[in-house]
């Protein structure tokens, strides 16, 4: 294979450390990759830029395709957002794939008594909560935006099943919350069940993502691929990264079509930078999915096996391993690897160099933003209208108030207090806080909505309003609890 051009970024903290100590094991396996090394993170915040990348560094990694990243430092407050984040959504980085696997000489409770894991996680990476579309809709209640789009889910969950059927994976799990967020998660599980249905030689099921949380403490042997929105796969990627010995041991992918990022999941760790205490093992293993993602699967082969063959000589940084033995430093380790390379593990079976799923092709130039639509096969039709009302009057009084403005046709059907209605029946011990939501049938045009809030409006501030739409014969809106 002819050399590869990549964008790198040392990063902060301790970043610089172990990028260094990846690349020095990368050159002597003789990896043919070219590094174009680029400046982001703390320094260019410090410089003034607020997206925390310079111009050239955003036209490296849209002309190489592939960065390949080591933590860097979000300032705290001023309103600034992670440059990990803003990099994954402003570059279409949908699948986040991380690895969990137990290694050679790390301890954890599931080495102790036998239990290997390998389960590997594939994290919707653009959309949830991670929109960061937040409001202070009164000065005591904050909401926060969830979206959850069909195209958004079929891309990650087409990629799990993809990755499961060329990799050879059996079983592929959607976990989610959809028994409570009946439309957001109800359209994730939806399309899962939809695209597993061209995948018939893969075994696939769904779990609710708490029971899920359960299940991996008592018994992650039953897991290979589990596939999950962007939060529950944020809080559960971390959980598993427990239970084979902390985030210095767990690889992190994000996968997008045109461009893709390679980085361990933990941070600068500012504690201990400058000091060559640092870990490079999670560098390195992401540093390993990159280089199968390309296509040098027999170089991932043999650094991968050198790596598990040095874990069990017992080699170690200060964070793990035998404390009987004496820690090596960053380099040392990275040395004590590169001294190994060839060697193969005798306790653990050897990684086998066989073609990933993901292979890399180049994108060349794009001039505009992707639409991403599915076919409507449904009628949409307008019902209604919820909006929302700081108030801190009883909702009878605020039903006394709104009933008057209402036309004819119009409606009042409930008004409800952090999603528990309240009116016209519920329970005296509902507790309230100054934010409404009240909701109107029998109005079906974008206009009568407007002119109905604007004739409100002159009594109750109005924070945020959504229409009820029916989509066919299903309506496109939640009942409130006791409705
Ligand atoms: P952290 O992961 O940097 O540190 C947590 C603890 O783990 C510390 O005790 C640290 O010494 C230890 N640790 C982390 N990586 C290690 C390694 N490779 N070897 C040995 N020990 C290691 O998390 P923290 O302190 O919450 O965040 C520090 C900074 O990192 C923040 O500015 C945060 O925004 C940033 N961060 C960046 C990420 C990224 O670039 N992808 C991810 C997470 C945090």
């Amino acid at each position: 294979m002819s050399n590869i051009k990549i964008s790198v970024a040392k990063g902060d903290g301790i970043g610089p450390e172990i990028m260094d100590a990846v690349l020095n094991i990368f050159n002597a396996a003789n990896v043919k990759l070219d590094y174009e090394y680029i400046d982001m993170g703390k320094s260019i915040y410090d410089k003034g830029f607020s997206t925390g990348m310079t111009d050239e560094a955003k036209v490296s990694v849209e002309g190489n395709g592939i960065l390949f990243k080591g933590p860097m430092e979000t300032p705290k407050g001023g309103g600034v957002k992670s440059i990990n984040v803003t990099a994954r959504k402003t570059w279409s980085t949908y699948a986040n794939r991380r690895h969990f696997q137990s290694l050679p000489g790390v301890d954890t409770v599931f080495s102790k008594a036998g239990i290997p894991i390998d389960i590997t996680i594939v994290r919707e990476n653009i959309e949830g909560t991670y929109g960061g579309i937040e409001h202070m809709n009164t000065h005591d209640v904050a909401i926060c935006r969830r979206i959850i789009s069909r195209p958004g889910s079929a891309q990650v969950i087409r990629f799990a099943f993809e990755m499961a059927r060329k990799e050879g994976f059996k079983k592929v799990t959607c976990a989610h919350k959809a028994n409570i967020m009946k439309l957001t998660d109800g359209l994730f599980l939806e399309t899962f069940q939809e695209i597993a249905k061209e995948y018939p030689e893969i075994n696939s099921n769904d779990i609710i993502v708490d029971d899920l949380a359960m299940k991996l403490v008592a018994r992650p042997q039953e897991f290979q691929v589990v596939v999950l929105t962007n939060l529950q796969g944020d809080i559960m990627s971390d959980l598993c990264a427990g239970l084979v010995g902390g985030l210095g041991f767990a690889p992190s992918a994000n996968i997008g079509d045109n461009i893709s990022i390679f980085e361990a999941v933990h941070g600068t760790a500012p504690d201990i930078t400058g000091k060559l205490l640092a870990n490079p093992t999670s560098l390195l293993l992401s540093g390993l999915m990159m280089l199968r993602y390309i296509g040098f699967v027999k170089e991932a082969a043999l650094i991968e096996n050198a790596l598990r063959y040095t874990l069990e000589q017992g080699v170690h940084t200060a964070d793990f391993g035998d404390r009987a033995l004496a820690p090596s430093n960053t380099n040392e380790f990275a040395e004590a690897i590169i001294k190994n390379l060839g060697k193969q593990p005798e306790f653990s079976k050897p990684r086998e160099a066989v073609d990933g799923v993901e292979l890399f092709t180049k994108t060349e130039n794009k001039h505009y933003q992707k639409m991403m639509v599915t076919p409507l096969h449904t009628e949409q039709k307008i019902v209604g209208v919820d909006f929302f009302v700081e108030s801190d009057l009883p909702a009878s009084e605020m039903a006394k108030l709104i009933e008057p403005k209402l036309a004819s046709s119009q409606k009042l059907i409930m008004i409800s207090n952090r999603g528990t209605m309240v009116w016209p029946t519920g329970s005296a011990f509902t507790e309230c806080v100054d934010h409404y939501r009240v909701r109107i049938e029998g109005t079906s045009s974008q206009v009568e909505i407007f002119a109905l809030l604007s004739a409100i409006s002159a009594d109750m501030y109005i924070p945020s309003h959504e229409v009820l739409r029916m989509y066919g014969s299903k309506p496109g809106y939640s009942l409130a609890q006791g409705q």
